[in-house]
């Protein structure tokens, strides 16, 4: 059973006032001792003027799998918008680093240059194209990631169906597919956006399969899930968000281990 150390404190959170220097060491030291690669620091985000991201922060260490859940409109979505730097919503206040880049300075197209790869809800395969130029269209501007042979070598589906047109996928394939696009660009940040919604299981298989290779060639990775038993599987940590604010922050065990805590937020 986990103690509830790991809930965090809404009003002190939200008494870090807004002009106070982030601290990036606390964060960072709060798992282990290296400095932490990508971390979001007390991020407000508005839909007009709906307060939807209201105070986030976490951190994520090179090559580890960080869940990021909680219950339907939570702002999870919104979260990974935010941190894509897509403008809606827009953000107000907070930092996001990745790799020792300010993000936060960055145009959503210049985020997405220096290493972000956000892979969202819809999957966006663009309409009319084949699966391999689906791919190299990610690849028309550097930095290249991903060699076409490589990336065929683990989604073999995608090798298979390489001349087909990429809408025509199965919803599986098209998941892939939405992936695979992201590895083929020089990405050092992976975010994925329910990726397994409206899967079968042997599917979400094949896909969770696909997550643990990419992880084990080293890459980071934030997975938000509806299915949170199958995200704290593939996790290493996790954070819960509430009505805009993370009020979890631990290990993906800790999640499964604690029933009261997956009943008021996830539900589960
Ligand atoms: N474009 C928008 N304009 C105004 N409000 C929005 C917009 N998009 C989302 N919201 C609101 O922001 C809140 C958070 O939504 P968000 O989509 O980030 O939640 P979520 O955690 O991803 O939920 P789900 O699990 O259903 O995908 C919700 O209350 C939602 O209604
Ligand atoms: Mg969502």
């Amino acid at each position: 059973m986990a103690n509830d150390s790991n809930l965090l404190d809404k009003s002190a959170d939200n008494a870090n006032a807004l002009n106070e220097r982030p601290d990036f060491s606390a964060h960072a030291n709060k798992a282990t001792t290296a400095p932490a690669y990508f971390s979001v620091y007390d991020m407000h985000a508005y839909y007009g003027e709906s307060y939807i991201v209201q105070g986030v922060s976490f951190t994520v260490h090179e090559g580890e799998i960080l869940a990021l859940l909680g219950r339907n409109g939570a702002g999870k979505t919104s979260t990974l918008r935010s941190i894509a730097r897509i403008g809606d919503p827009e953000v107000t206040h907070g930092e996001i680093w990745l790799d020792h880049q300010p993000l936060h300075t960055m145009s959503s197209h210049e985020a997405a240059q220096s290493g972000l790869g956000l892979v969202p809800e819809d999957r966006r395969i663009i309409q009319g194209l084949t699966v391999e130029e689906n791919l190299k269209l990610a690849q028309i501007a550097p930095p290249i990631g991903w060699s076409i042979d490589r990336i065929y070598d683990l989604f073999p589906r995608l090798g298979e169906r390489r001349n087909q047109e990429g809408t025509t996928l199965s919803g599986g394939e098209q998941q892939m597919l939405s992936i695979a696009r992201a590895l083929a660009r020089d990405i050092k940040v992976l975010l994925l956006d329910e990726p397994y919604e409206g899967l079968a299981p042997v599917i979400v298989d094949e896909i969770e399969k696909t997550l643990t290779h990419i992880k084990e060639q080293g890459m980071t990775t934030v997975i938000v899930e509806q299915n949170a038993v199958r995200a704290l599987q593939l996790a290493d940590r996790a954070v819960i968000l509430d009505t805009g604010t993370i009020v979890f922050d631990g290990t993906a065990e800790e999640v499964l281990d604690n029933e009261a805590l997956r009943a008021e937020y996830l539900a589960i």
